[in-house]
């Protein structure tokens, strides 16, 4: 009998076929969705309208991404969720089977794959590193050590005109009490040497512009993390007289996205000399706000956004010495949730609310511009509805089937397993089981757009 370890059950799960492997399970139960390249067996599995990621890997190491997981969680750090281990399970013949790690799928996520498989620009190449940074910053705020960071551990979900990345792999992670300069560094080299080989594989794959060079985008990686950390913990001292540093600080951190919990403010004993230093930060400076005021869940720079919309408001409806909560309710009702409702009901898969809203936003601010008067949010909701959103692939399940691929896979579950019709071509490019440094760099193969018409003709 299998056995289920989990803190929030889904019952739904039991029925499911845990004496089969899961390399064979039967596709009724399967979504085919996008994903990274992986060494263990992944796959999606669907139960009711949930969509979980099944992930069949040793004990130890399914338990303790379990718990690292669930830590994750629970100190609110971008993430995928944790649902469960499922262990002692046993095939037809009473052999054993390893035990399957189970995670809820993230919505609207994006695998780096699916990004790029159109190509992809430099400033966009520059959002990603930049979410990929600050993931790799708040880790080691926290104190826990990835040491498997890449672009296939990594999840991004769009985040108004930037993105956010999650982390989806724990395996390798340790959580201590703080990091040491030493584990930090280790980390580095580790997103160097990985991420090197993620863009020279995608480069080897047409997929990167061509003036990007995989070389500078890691250095890129890394003086922009050396900034960010610098910014976020480092020591400022400055004269007695420039006191208004202390608050300019607290800005600074505020405009990157994190609070200051605790400052610490040291001043020579003639008050000459301040020395000051963030002993305590933490992300989500903006979503927390918005939270508070609205209920809503957002990502970081949609909250930036969302908040400004509603700053707008107050000013417009001259309500400046109104309590913003008030305001805030107002807002949402009047404005939010009226965008909203004009969104057809099959168009609601395509973005997230928050990242639709902000992209009726800026399609309004354009419209006004066009037409020198300003647009009513309804009638720009309209208007983005039509022009913009009626044409955008889905991205609920990150289905996004950016560039449809000619194709077939040969099972659109598992990507790794290369196109239906090229028998004779040489197995996929995997890069876990290549040995020669020079081998072959990896095709578009691992691509994964071609999945979703191939499941539905299939
Ligand atoms: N909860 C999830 N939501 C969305 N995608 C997921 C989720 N879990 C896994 N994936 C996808 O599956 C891929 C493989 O998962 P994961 O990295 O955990 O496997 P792995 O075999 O441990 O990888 P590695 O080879 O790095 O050890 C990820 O790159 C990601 O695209
Ligand atoms: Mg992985």
């Amino acid at each position: 009998m299998p056995r289920f370890v989990s803190a929030k059950p889904d019952s739904r799960l039991i029925p499911l076929p845990w004496g089969t492997p899961l390399a064979e399970w039967p596709t009724e139960y399967l979504v085919a969705l996008p994903r990274g390249i992986s060494r263990h067996v992944v796959r999606f599995i669907r139960v009711g309208n949930s969509v979980y990621a099944a992930k069949e890997v040793i004990e130890h190491l399914a338990l303790h991404e379990y718990r690292l997981l669930h830590d994750l969680m629970r100190m609110d750090t971008p993430a995928v969720e944790p649902i469960g281990v499922i262990t002692q399970r046993v095939d037809g013949d009473g052999e054993p089977l390893d035990p399957i790690l189970i995670t809820r799928h993230l919505e609207f996520s994006l695998p780096y794959r699916s990004l790029f498989s159109s190509g992809v620009r430099q400033d966009t190449v520059t959002r990603l590193i930049d979410a990929m940074v600050v993931l790799l910053a708040r880790l080691h705020l926290i104190g826990f050590l990835w040491g498997d960071v890449s672009l296939s551990n990594t999840l991004f979900r769009r985040d108004a005109g930037q993105f956010a990345a999650y982390l989806v792999d724990a395996e390798t992670g340790e959580l201590h009490t703080q990091l040491t300069d030493g584990q930090r560094e280790h980390d580095l080299v580790v997103a160097r040497t990985n991420l090197f080989g993620d863009f020279l594989d995608l480069q080897a794959g047409g997929m990167l512009e061509e003036t990007l060079d995989p070389l500078q985008l890691v250095d890129m990686v890394e003086l922009r993390y050396r900034e960010l950390w610098a910014e976020l913990t480092g020591v400022e001292v400055f004269s007695g007289s420039e006191l208004e540093r202390i608050e300019g600080r607290v800005r600074r951190l505020n405009a990157l996205g994190f609070d200051v919990a605790e400052l610490d403010i040291q001043t020579s004993d003639d008050s000459h000399t301040v020395r000051i230093q963030p002993k305590v930060v933490d992300a989500g400076h903006h979503s927390r706000r918005l939270m508070r005021l609205t209920g809503l869940d957002t990502e970081e720079n949609q909250a930036r956004r969302l908040l400004n919309d509603l700053d707008t408001y107050r000013f417009r409806t001259g309500r400046q010495h109104v309590d913003e909560a008030i305001v805030a309710h107002d807002w949402l009702t009047n404005v939010f949730e009226t965008v909203l409702a004009h969104v057809p009901n099959d168009l609601r898969g395509k973005r997230e609310p928050a990242q639709l809203f902000h992209e009726v936003l800026d399609y309004r601010w354009y419209a006004s511009q066009r037409e020198s008067r300003e647009v009513p949010i309804a009638e720009a909701t309209e208007g983005y509805v039509r022009d913009v959103l009626r044409a955008l692939p889905d991205e609920d399940l990150s289905s996004d089937a950016l560039a449809p691929l000619d194709q077939r896979l040969a099972d659109p579950y598992d990507p790794s397993r290369g196109f239906a019709d090229s028998d004779d071509d040489p197995p996929p490019y995997d890069p876990w089981e290549d040995d020669e440094a020079e081998a072959e760099a990896a095709s578009p193969y691992l691509d994964i757009n071609a999945i979703r018409p191939r499941a539905a003709s299939g």
